[in-house]
């Protein structure tokens, strides 16, 4: 099968939001749970370093956790603070930039979507905006102002580390229906202060984290942010229902000092309002005029939810419409999950035209971290 006609546009070097890549291909963040008490070991550092010497112009990691008694909700799920888990991820950093590659942790807190008594604290109540699960329940009491302080100092704290640790970048978690999504999300987000109330109440949060975040990295070091529409919950979430609403919410993340943004899609080539074939990502850039990076089903033929709902794969697809895309220049980056979770050598098979060694993606790719 050939899988494209010219894949010559993602490996066209990017200079753009403070960041310099060699190519367009971006590893996409994936939790994997290989890191025991949260340390990730040498075997996370070979991990991401054979993404790097096959050609990956961005690894963004796993989801890291900040340093608050409730962000994590698994116990091999890695922390992003500690000597020794930061001493782990700085050997991540150490053999992605001798592989040639570059790399950003995803910072992170699961918020509410954290059942109580886990981890790391298993005393810890989970937190949320208004204390409710992504499902509307009540879980624990609504986030005080004083803890909304020292979780935005958190994620400040983490974004400095990545920058002291010699992280290329950093990327905020805002998607998905975890804390930060909390927040921009209407179900689990009912305050009445200045956190709360209509679409920009509730990116207060938000922009507070992004303010710190570039508070404390300065103004070279790039910022990703990711969102989603979609929840874990209800893949047919909107936060924004029309161009217009997209627009007042990306306006106050990106004035908080945004430099990329990752829109998080299920399906790249999926239109994200009637009357435009803009996916998410094409939106976001055209609202913004920031680079935006898709996501979505890129060379494989299922979407990711057939893996967390039924534990399908997916065998390797076309990415002709995607270059075309890219070529328009309807985004900048292009990230890419399952196929490089299944096979660290995606990227170079790839720019070599290999497309009859590509691999299907099986849910068996999750027990190894090959
Ligand atoms: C096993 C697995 C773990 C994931 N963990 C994360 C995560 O920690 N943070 C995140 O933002 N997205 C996470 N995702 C979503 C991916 O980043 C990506 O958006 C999604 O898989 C769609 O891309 P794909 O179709 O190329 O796989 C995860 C996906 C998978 C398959």
């Amino acid at each position: 099968m050939t899988l494209s006609k010219t894949t010559a546009p993602l490996f066209r070097p990017f200079e753009g939001g403070r960041l310099k890549l060699d190519n367009r291909i971006v590893m996409a963040p994936m939790t994997r749970s290989y890191s025991p008490n949260g340390v990730p070991g040498p075997d996370v550092a070979g991990y991401y370093r054979r993404r790097a010497e096959n050609g990956v112009g961005l690894i963004i990691t796993e989801g890291t956790v900040i340093n608050h008694p409730a962000s994590a909700a698994d116990h091999n799920v890695p922390h992003f603070y500690g000597e020794e888990a930061l001493e782990g991820w700085a050997r991540v950093v150490r053999e992605v930039h001798e592989a040639g590659g570059k790399i950003a942790p995803q910072i992170w807190h699961t918020g509410t979507a954290r059942e109580r008594k886990k981890f790391p604290d298993s005393n810890a109540d989970p937190i949320g905006p208004s204390g409710l699960s992504l499902t509307g329940e009540p879980v624990s009491e609504p986030m005080t102002a004083l803890e909304i302080r020292g979780i935005v100092q958190a994620y400040a704290q983490a974004a400095a580390d990545a920058k002291r640790i010699g992280f290329d970048a950093v990327e905020i978690h805002g998607a998905h229906g975890y804390l930060i999504d909390q927040f921009f999300w209407d179900v689990t987000n009912k305050r009445t202060d200045e956190y709360g109330g209509d679409l920009i109440g509730r990116t207060r949060f938000a922009v507070e984290v992004i303010e710190a975040v570039r508070a404390a990295v300065g103004p070279d070091f790039p910022v990703i942010f990711r969102y989603s529409q979609w929840k874990s919950v209800n893949y047919d979430a909107k936060l924004a229902a029309n161009p217009e609403e997209l627009e007042r919410f990306l306006s106050r993340l990106s004035a908080a000092g945004v430099d990329i943004f990752h829109a998080s899609t299920r399906r790249f080539w999926e239109p994200e309002f009637e009357g435009s074939d803009l996916n998410l990502a094409g939106w976001t850039r055209k609202l913004t005029g920031k680079p935006a990076i898709t996501v979505g089903s890129v060379g494989l033929d299922s979407d990711v939810t057939s893996l967390f709902t039924e534990g399908k794969g997916g065998q390797p697809a076309s990415i002709d419409s995607l270059i075309e895309r890219l070529e328009r220049g309807e985004f900048d980056l292009v990230a890419v999950g399952r196929a490089l979770l299944s096979d660290p050598a995606w990227a170079a098979k790839i720019r070599e035209d290999r497309s009859e060694e590509l691999k299907p993606f099986t849910r068996e790719a999750l027990a190894t971290l090959s």
